[in-house]
């Protein structure tokens, strides 16, 4: 996985003994090396162990600040294995009775009661700020891999398309929802698709390196539902050249094609907001960015199934990790 860090976890005016960090970051490093392979191998990584790495070593930091057990809420918690594995890992630092996984789906809910039971599951949807409101407030709300369902609903049947400035409204309200839930003095983590930076509709040329290739591309901009995908073929019909946008689409998306998750994936766009406008949008909302990692997490997939013309040209960044901090001297 490619990555790149634009910012430290320290806070500035922040105190973190920077002597021990490497050490706590090897020791959970080992940790999680040994967690992934044992438990969570059946996940789609799709980079959450970034997500899991980082939001493991902000517990250990805050609750070394706070000197008391941290209160964690994941929001569209699905199945539980990241506020669940994170919970195991840090059970003598958090307050796991009060800590609470919330999903809209009764099933995934069912999974997490069964394997998670010492925690809080709620059923609910958490862009309504009365079930919001009802949680009380978390030092971590965790937000993995579910705002893109929020943007995704913003589907409009009239065009055929999502109505993005309709749907990433819903975004920015959700997340003045959500911040409710974040104590002041506490973090939000935001881990989700990411639009590519730069001029999106910028043109990229993809050669197919296989049949196989060339039909899963197909079928993906037949079946895919939240954008039309446009391309035009070049030369041959193993070359197609698209924008940018697209192309993060299909990259990110494609991998689901013809496996079970596709029936769900092919609904929802993984991409909303750019870097730039989740920094934005979480700055109007009154959160200090700590932390932002950006990846791409799906190259290594596509490297010997397609070729990026010119060559020289990189797979687009699709991931994001935000990092968020709520300051103490802020109300509501
Ligand atoms: C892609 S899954 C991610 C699950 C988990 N965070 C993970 O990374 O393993 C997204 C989850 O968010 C839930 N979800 C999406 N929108 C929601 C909403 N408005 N309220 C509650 N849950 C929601 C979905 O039901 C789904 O379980």
């Amino acid at each position: 996985m490619k990555g790149s860090y634009s910012s430290g976890l320290k806070k500035e005016g922040q105190k973190i003994d920077e002597a021990h960090t490497p050490i706590i970051a090897q020791e959970l490093e080992d940790f999680w090396e040994f967690y992934w392979e044992t438990r969570l191998r059946p996940i789609e990584n799709l980079g959450k162990r970034a997500a899991i790495l980082a939001a493991s070593r902000l517990i250990r930091k805050h609750a070394q600040a706070q000197q008391r057990p941290l209160r964690v809420l994941e929001l569209g918690c699905g199945e539980g294995q990241i506020i669940g594995s994170l919970l195991d890992a840090h059970f003598q630092v958090c307050d796991i009775r009060s800590s609470v996984g919330v999903d809209h789906d009764p099933r995934s809910l069912m999974r997490c009661r069964q394997n998670y039971p010492g925690m809080g599951w709620v059923e609910g949807d958490f862009t309504e700020l009365a079930v919001l409101e009802e949680l009380g407030k978390f030092d971590l709300v965790l937000l993995v891999n579910a705002l893109h369902e929020v943007f995704s609903a913003g589907y409009s049947p009239e065009t055929g398309e999502i109505d993005v400035p309709l749907a990433k409204q819903r975004v920015e309200q959700a997340l003045l929802g959500i911040k409710t839930c974040v104590s002041p003095g506490g973090y939000l983590v935001v881990f989700d698709g990411l639009e590519p930076s730069g001029d999106p509709s910028q043109k990229v040329q993809i050669q197919f390196l296989s049949d196989q290739a060339r039909e899963e591309f197909e079928l993906f901009v037949r079946q895919y539902h939240p954008f039309r995908i446009r391309y035009r073929e070049v030369d041959t019909a193993w070359t197609v050249e698209m924008s940018r946008r697209d192309f993060t689409r299909y990259i990110t998306k494609s991998i689901f094609v013809r496996k079970v998750l596709w029936e769900k994936e092919r609904f929802e766009s993984y991409q909303y907001y750019s870097e730039a406008e989740f920094r934005e949008v979480l700055g109007r909302l009154g959160f200090e960015i700590s932390e932002a990692a950006t990846f791409t997490v799906n190259g290594e997939k596509w490297r010997d199934r397609i070729k990026i013309q010119p060559s020289e040209d990189e797979f687009p960044i699709e991931h994001i990790l935000i990092l968020a901090y709520r300051p103490l001297n802020e109300s509501s």
